[in-house]
């Protein structure tokens, strides 16, 4: 039996609130990789390519507690016509952001729910578009919006790919489902100038030395619509390594600016609630070397560990995903490049040859041993707790951009 209108919109309310009072949404463990489920079956190939495309399926695998709702192949032409900032949005309807797997969905209570999607919880979505109804009715369960077109067909639900409860159900529906507001033009994103945006706060020497190096810059530049976190060292901490950089050779010297950038997006608030070993651009330029780093929270403080340095995040200097700069208050120095510092001992030796800079970009042989292999999902639920921040503007002082 269905529930009569008001009482939807009710609940469909009551959710609005309860997603509100969770906000911002919690960055949860990296349990299971969306395109890894899907990579087997080839009839959803599209529709997995399309979650990598437009990313969604990087904020898939932040979730717990999620329904993804696949098409086919032939279900997915659909999109065709579509820009990928538009896709995006229809995509993201078909995720949501609770479970509902084969059985719950066969029990379904009343007969119908509603049910907030990741369209309604990335902010895109007006007014109650964003919730997709859930209906049963004669053994038959489809899904549809509030602003579906009168003409389209319900998206069915056919049958159940993957399920892992209770944090991810895979289903198969029959078709794309209709939004008018989910299918509206999206404006294509302004175009970032990287080195605009480094200049105006804290890292206008670690610009010049991108924009120096035509290659490495085209890197950066074309990572950076794609899911990119660089790390650059404010104005005086390249002032401080200038010497040091100088002395290496120009494939180090690429080495190392790629070092400081990550090929993903990273929030703020994910850096602050996760630990584990972030990978660069330098990892994927430079074959078999390593080029990864350990990122640690303490608090409310990012640190970057390279075994060499421990350099702090001190602001952002923007976050636009999925594009994140962040400055950060030392170099950093690859194990690749340099001498591996010993963490504290409790009674240190003068060290004579601490951060000597070797001439090649291949001497990392004894270093070999040491690379961790932790999972960059590993969350810290204890942090969840301090992470009721609504602003992600609260950073640490920038207390390093005072150092001459
Ligand atoms: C998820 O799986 C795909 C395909 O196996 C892989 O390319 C990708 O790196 C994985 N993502 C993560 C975050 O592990
Ligand atoms: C959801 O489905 C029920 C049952 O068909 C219907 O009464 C209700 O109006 C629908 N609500 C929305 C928001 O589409
Ligand atoms: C950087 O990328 C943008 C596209 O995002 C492009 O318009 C611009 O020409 C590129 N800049 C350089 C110097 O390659
Ligand atoms: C740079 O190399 C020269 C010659 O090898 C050496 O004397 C100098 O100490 C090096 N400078 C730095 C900062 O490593």
């Amino acid at each position: 039996m269905a529930r009569s209108r008001p009482a939807i919109l009710l609940s469909v309310a009551l959710a609005a609130v309860a997603v509100m009072a969770l906000a911002p949404a919690p960055t949860a463990a990296t349990k299971y990789n969306i395109t890894k489920l899907l990579e087997p079956y080839k009839q959803y190939s599209k529709f997995n390519e399309m979650l990598s495309k437009t990313r969604l399926a990087y904020d898939i695998n932040r979730r717990q507690t999620i329904t993804v709702l696949a098409v086919d192949n032939a279900a997915m032409a659909a999109l065709d016509h579509y820009s990928l900032q538009t896709i995006r949005h229809i995509l993201s309807l078909h995720v949501l952001v609770d479970y509902y797997g084969d059985k719950k969905l066969k029990k379904l209570d009343h007969g119908s729910t509603a049910s907030s999607s990741m369209y309604q919880a990335t902010g895109s979505a007006s007014g109650m578009s964003g919730y997709v109804n859930i209906t049963r009715k004669d053994g038959k369960v489809s899904f549809t919006t509030d602003d579906a077109d009168e003409n389209a067909k319900p998206s069915r639900y056919v049958k159940s790919i993957k399920e892992y409860p209770y944090d991810i159900a895979v289903l198969e529906v029959s078709s794309i489902i209709s939004s008018a507001d989910a299918e509206a033009p999206v404006p294509p994103p302004a175009p970032v100038d990287l080195v605009e945006l480094l200049s105006k706060k804290y890292c206008k020497s670690f610009a010049s030395l991108l924009s120096a190096n035509a290659d490495v810059f085209r890197t950066f530049n074309e990572t950076k619509d794609n899911g990119l976190t660089i790390f650059c060292p404010v104005d005086a901490a390249v002032a401080a390594f200038a010497a040091a950089y100088k002395n290496l050779t120009a494939k180090a010297k690429a080495a190392i600016l790629l070092y400081h950038g990550a090929p993903d997006y990273f929030s703020l608030q994910l850096l602050k609630s996760n630990n584990g070993m972030v990978t660069t651009l330098a990892t994927a330029s430079e074959k078999k070397q390593d080029y990864s780093y350990d990122v640690k929270n303490k608090g409310e403080t990012v640190t970057l560990q390279t075994e060499v340095v421990t350099s702090t995040v001190t602001a952002t200097v923007g976050d636009m995903e999925p594009l994140a700069v962040y400055a950060v208050d030392k170099f950093l120095k690859p194990k690749e490049l340099f001498k591996v510092v010993e963490a504290p001992a409790p009674a240190p030796e003068p060290s004579k040859k601490k951060g000597r800079v070797s001439d090649g970009g291949d001497d990392s042989s004894s270093d070999d041993s040491g690379d961790a292999t932790a999972d960059k999902g590993d969350a810290a639920p204890a942090a969840l707790l301090a992470r009721r921040v609504t602003a992600a503007a609260t950073v640490v002082a920038a207390y390093a951009l005072m150092m001459a």
